[in-house]
């Protein structure tokens, strides 16, 4: 149970009960561990599931942004920090295997790797043993919600939450309606997604949603310009920060999201923005994927 500056916290993020406790998370990479740490920190019971070999990683990464998060939240209580981190990693089971999460779970998020078989067989396994109640929900950002969900029998209590890098930080969360989604289910989403800190907008099932629908062509143009010699990807970055305000640079968040993702979205038949480029292609052949492994445009520590 959260202490007393756990409990502020959540109740001074939270700004809608939700009916949501229980909450499994199917991935541990960043998106899936910082899903897990925001619902930590708002006192659901959390469990997140990657290979073995991943969680140590996972564990880290919460450890330290909670850390991030306590420290600014209780500058001037460092007790009711101490126990806020405490309760919000109490808060998260990580484990390899569900074992008997998925017989409890209200809400079931997947941000495992854009496979869409992976995420297709992933949901088919929660629909044949979750019970009735659980919502079935992806955070995907290049794949139609409507193809992953299309063997699901419940149909309605499926549907998209797409989050945003880093999750602990960014304040979005777009709730991703299909012409199944029933409105019993996108009200549970959405007040989930304010229960857990987020401002939510709605969208429709449409490749890229709101937010990278419009990232995409801009971060395309970006790669572009460079290619054609225009101008660096330096110049580009700074550019867009001091000239149109942006916290980052396009070629900063390319970094930042991961080069391997950016390539995935340009070898998507569907995806409406795809669009070869030598440069990436090259960088992830490197295994240059950006933050995630050292290096990327840029060097990192
Ligand atoms: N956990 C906890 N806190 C964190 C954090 C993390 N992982 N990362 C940053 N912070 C906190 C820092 O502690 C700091 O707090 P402070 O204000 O109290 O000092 C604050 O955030 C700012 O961090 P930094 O000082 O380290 O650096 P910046 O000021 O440059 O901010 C940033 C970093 C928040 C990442 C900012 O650069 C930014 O907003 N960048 C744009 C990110 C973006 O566009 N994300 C969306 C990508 S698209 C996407 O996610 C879609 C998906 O489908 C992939």
């Amino acid at each position: 149970m959260l202490g007393i500056g756990g409990k502020m916290l959540a109740r001074k993020m939270a700004t809608t009960a939700s009916p949501i406790n229980e909450v499994v998370i199917f991935g541990a990479g960043l998106m899936g561990s910082g899903i897990a740490q925001v619902s930590g920190q708002t006192n659901h019971k959390v469990t997140l599931i990657d290979r073995e070999e991943v969680l140590p990683t996972a564990q880290k990464m919460i450890a330290a942004s909670v850390n991030r998060v306590a420290k600014k939240a209780f500058k001037n209580d460092q007790e009711a920090g101490r126990a806020f981190i405490e309760d919000t990693i109490g808060n998260i089971k990580l484990v390899s295997d569900p074992g008997q999460a998925l017989l409890t779970a209200d809400l079931v998020i997947e941000a495992v790797t854009e496979n869409l078989k992976l995420k297709q067989d992933l949901f088919k396994r929660c629909d044949d043993e979750c019970p009735e109640k659980t919502i079935l929900a992806t955070n995907t950002s290049t794949l139609r919600v409507t193809d992953i969900m299309k063997d699901i029998r419940r149909q309605d209590r499926t549907g998209g939450l797409h989050f945003f890098n880093p999750v602990p930080v960014m304040k979005l969360l777009e709730v991703i309606k299909t012409d199944h989604t029933s409105p019993e289910t996108f009200d549970a989403m959405t007040a989930w997604g304010r229960a857990i800190g987020k401002h939510t907008v709605a969208c429709r099932d449409t490749i890229g949603f709101i937010v990278n629908r419009l990232l995409g062509p801009y971060i395309q143009e970006a790669i572009a310009m460079v290619e054609r010699g225009d101008a660096t990807f330096e110049d580009v970055d700074v550019a867009m920060k001091l000239g149109a305000g942006y916290p980052m640079g396009p070629f900063q968040l390319l970094d930042y999201t991961g080069l391997d993702l950016h390539k995935f979205i340009n070898e998507n038949p569907d995806h409406p923005f795809r669009k070869q480029s030598e440069m990436i292609n090259k960088l992830v052949a490197e295994g240059k994927l950006g933050v995630k492994t050292g290096e990327g445009f840029y060097k990192y520590k």
